[in-house]
Formats: C-alpha cells, sequence, structure tokens
C-alpha cells in the first residue's frame, strides 16, 4: 500500500505495485460500500500504510480503523503522526474530545487506532484490542499484507482462526508471495535469506490452494485466491494502458513471472447475510 516517505516513483516493479494497490483497494472498498461504512478495519502488520487517510479523503471511513505492528514500528509512525499536521488532523477531526489516548506504543482515537503487539500472540493481541474498544459485533474486514509469509504456518492458522472464531461476520484480505515452490519461487526465497530476512510462512504460500486452505481449514466459509497476474488483466484497461506507457522498459516476460508469484486471497463468513462471499473482481 502507499506508504509515508516511499516515493512513489515508477520503479521496475510499479506495475505489480500498482496491481496490488487497485487490487487490495478494489476489495477492502466493496467491503466498506456494502457495509454502508458500518463496519471495522484491522491493519494487521500495517507498517507505513496510510490506508486510514486514503478513507478518510474518499469519505469511505468505517466506524473504526485499526492498525497493529510491532511497538519499535508503532512508535515511529506515532512520531510520524504527532509531528506531521496533515497526518494528524484527520484523527483530531474525527474524535469528538479534546484529549487522545497516546503514548508511546499505541494512539486510540474515536475513528483510529494503532496499537503495538507481536501477531504470534493471539491471546495478548484479542486484549490489547478489546481494550480500545474492538466491537466483535461489527462487520470487520482484516487486511493483512506481506505479513504472514514471515509466520510459521502455525502462527499464521492461529491469527486466521482467531479472526474467524472473534468475528460472526468478516472478511479477511492476504497478499503475499504464492508459488514458492518453483524455479522463480525459490531464487526468491534464497535472495531474501541472503539479506537475513527469512520467508518462515513459504510453505503456505505454494499455491492459490495452499492460500485457500489456511483459511478453509480455520473456520472461514469462502475462500479465493487470484494471482496478481490475473487481478492486473482485470483492472481498467485505461489505467493499465497510462501506466504501461509510463514503463515502457518493462520487459513483458519478467512482469509476468514477478506478478505470478504474488496473490490476493480473500476469504468471508456472513452471519448478517449482507452478500461477502459476492464481493470479487
Ligand atoms: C513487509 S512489511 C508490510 C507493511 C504493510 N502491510 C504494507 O503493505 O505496506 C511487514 C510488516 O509486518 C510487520 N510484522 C511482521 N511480523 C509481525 C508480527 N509478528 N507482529 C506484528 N507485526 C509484524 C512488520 O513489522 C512490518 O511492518
Amino acid at each position: 500500500m502507499k506508504q509515508f516517505g516511499r516515493p512513489v516513483t515508477m520503479r521496475p516493479s510499479a506495475k505489480g505495485y500498482y496491481a496490488r494497490v487497485q487490487g487490495v483497494n478494489h476489495l477492502l472498498d466493496a467491503f466498506i460500500k456494502k457495509t454502508e461504512c458500518n463496519c471495522q478495519v484491522i491493519n494487521l502488520g500495517a507498517g507505513l500504510d496510510s490506508t486510514f487517510w486514503r478513507l478518510k479523503d474518499e469519505n469511505l471511513m468505517p466506524r473504526k480503523f485499526f492498525e497493529v505492528d510491532f511497538p519499535t514500528v508503532v512508535a515511529r509512525k506515532i512520531h510520524n503522526i504527532k509531528t506531521k499536521p496533515p497526518l494528524s488532523k484527520p484523527i483530531i477531526e474525527t474524535h469528538s474530545t479534546d484529549s487522545l489516548l497516546l503514548d508511546g506504543q499505541s494512539l486510540d482515537s474515536d475513528r483510529y487506532c494503532i496499537i503495538g503487539a507481536d501477531l504470534r500472540d493471539v491471546a495478548n493481541l484479542d486484549e490489547k484490542l478489546k481494550k480500545f474498544q474492538l466491537n466483535p459485533e461489527l462487520p470487520t474486514l482484516l487486511l493483512s499484507e506481506c505479513v504472514l509469509v514471515y509466520m510459521t504456518p502455525l502462527q499464521s492458522s492461529n491469527l486466521v482462526h482467531w479472526a474467524a472464531e472473534t468475528f460472526h461476520t468478516a472478511m479477511f484480505i492476504n497478499y503475499e508471495q504464492v508459488n514458492m515452490s518453483d524455479r522463480f519461487g525459490q531464487v526468491m526465497i534464497e535472495n531474501l535469506q541472503r539479506r537475513q530476512c527469512t520467508l518462515s510462512g513459504a510453505e503456505a504460500c505454494q499455491s492459490l490452494d495452499s492460500q485457500r486452505e489456511r483459511f478453509l481449514r480455520t473456520g472461514w466459509e469462502h475462500a479465493n485466491a487470484l494471482d496478481m497476474m490475473t487481478v492486473y488483466s482485470m483492472l481498467p484497461q485505461d489505467d493499465v494502458a497510462r501506466i504501461e506507457r509510463l514503463e515502457f522498459l518493462d520487459e513483458r516476460e519478467l512482469l509476468q513471472q514477478l506478478l505470478q508469484h504474488y496473490s490476493i486471497c480473500w476469504a468471508t463468513k456472513d452471519k448478517l447475510n449482507l452478500g461477502l462471499s459476492q464481493l470479487a473482481f
């Protein structure tokens, strides 16, 4: 997702980035519209993501937007928010009192909350979210982008299971690697390992089926997954043509290989019968 401090330049992977942002936003916005903003969003491993500010600009604010990441990352983001009025203003504007709950590891307002927690410790995560008025009765969108892949399959399954147990009407959108067992995937894993970055969850990223199964085994009613090449081909073709003109140097084959190794998987459960299983591309 678009992040603070990351210039949106047309790098070689810009088309992949474009497909990811458009793909995730498409599902996220469809969920918020379906619930008429009567919902909450939890961005798991949000990093410096700026979706809350986009939703505010586009009049698509959920009742409350939660973000979770490690305490050190959260501390950095809170510092950014505190020192940059364009970031703090929308939070203050949507808050009913003069005082915000704010410490180094969390910030809580009526509509936006950021919490420092380890997603592998589900009991602690649950406790912290509830302390900040998470409402299990509200339709809930959970989002993870390039996060589950850093956890073991057991740890990510526990997290996904917690979400299915906690919310009766929910959608989980997960964007991350797929097809990790082929040669391209193996080279990707080795390159990251050389940079001290281990993909502990690569086993759950073997295929679109393994991505779906993680959800279907843990209490979700429906799960779909598409590789990003497929998502890219489904995006509005006017925009695709514009991006392709900007990135004329890209090699089509390399782009295809890259996009075939990332996926969006989305799972739903729908006690309120909102029609969440129909949300798609
Ligand atoms: C590759 S970044 C992606 C950030 C953001 N989701 C985005 O798409 O821009 C992965 C993020 O997940 C967070 N993360 C990974 N494992 C985590 C864990 N066990 N608990 C909390 N956060 C975690 C990292 O700190 C980092 O901010």
